[in-house]
């Protein structure tokens, strides 16, 4: 199949806009699988709590979910996309999936990064796997990558490729993610944004692009620039992320210690 990522400068609150490079994005040939940056129809930088507020939806009663199942039904493909999520007075930084049979699932991200914490509450879902027509589906959401467990989590759920929306702005995700793909033997998919956020008083951002496709081997299949928009795809085998087999002595997931590490 035919997995991809779409990296852009995400303008801030003009949701309509950013849905209209989406569509403009994927208006020909669109992968099976697109993976959107977190926050890519909001921005990022919010400066307080009635302004999240004001920019969040329910899932699935929002007009992002709505939009993004449009799509997803329009050219019959599945859509990663994250969003800040409203579920009565609490919001979640969330990633929710889509594809030609509607809404497929949400989750909400469990390690909140930097000021998200001043106005979301960690997630409560769970890392979850989709079992979809085009393969399994992990998602983890930007700073989740650091913590070895996510992807560890959804690779013993089952996932064969990692679903990875994100708004990175420190610069070590993209050279770490050839890991926890050769440790889990999945395939990943990163999208990042470009450009910067400076709002409010607040110290600006800057997003560092290089969203990528990593493979099970830790090959970074596509790989985008530090800045520009690109709808990045990489054909690939989901049956490279099933067998676990390094040799005929080790399985990376059945040779695990539990009982010898710490939790
Ligand atoms: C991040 O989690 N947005 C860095």
């Amino acid at each position: 199949m035919k997995a991809g990522f779409f990296q852009f400068d995400v303008t801030f609150g003009k949701k309509k806009e950013n849905f209209e490079k989406i569509r403009g994005a994927v208006s020909g040939e669109a992968p099976d699988l697109l993976v959107l940056p977190e926050f890519f129809a909001t921005g990022y930088q919010f400066t307080s709590q009635d302004e999240v507020a004001g920019l969040s939806e329910p899932v699935p009663q929002g007009e992002t979910t709505e939009f993004l199942a449009g799509l997803s039904q329009n050219k019959g493909i599945y859509i990663v996309a994250g969003l800040p999520e409203r579920d009565g007075d609490v919001f979640y930084n969330s990633a929710i999936l889509t594809g030609p049979e509607g809404v497929v699932g949400v989750y909400r991200k469990t390690h909140l990064f930097f000021e998200e914490t001043l106005f979301f509450t960690p997630g409560n879902s769970g890392f979850k796997v989709w079992d979809t027509a085009i393969g399994r589906i992990g998602i983890m959401v930007c700073f989740d990558w650091l913590f070895p467990e996510a992807a560890r989590s959804l690779a013993l759920r089952g996932a064969e490729v990692i679903a990875h929306p994100s708004n990175l702005v420190l610069p070590y995700c993209p050279r770490s993610m050839p890991v926890r793909c050769l440790e889990n033997r999945v395939y990943a998919i990163t999208a990042n944004r470009t450009g910067r956020e400076q709002r409010g008083d607040k110290p600006p951002l800057t997003f560092i692009g290089q969203s990528q496709i990593t493979s099970p081997q830790g090959e970074i299949l596509v790989r985008a620039g530090v800045d520009g928009e690109l709808l990045g795809t990489a054909d690939i085998d989901l049956s490279r992320a099933q067998d676990k087999k390094l040799n005929d002595y080790n399985d990376l997931l059945k040779d695990r210690r539990p009982a010898l590490y710490t939790t």
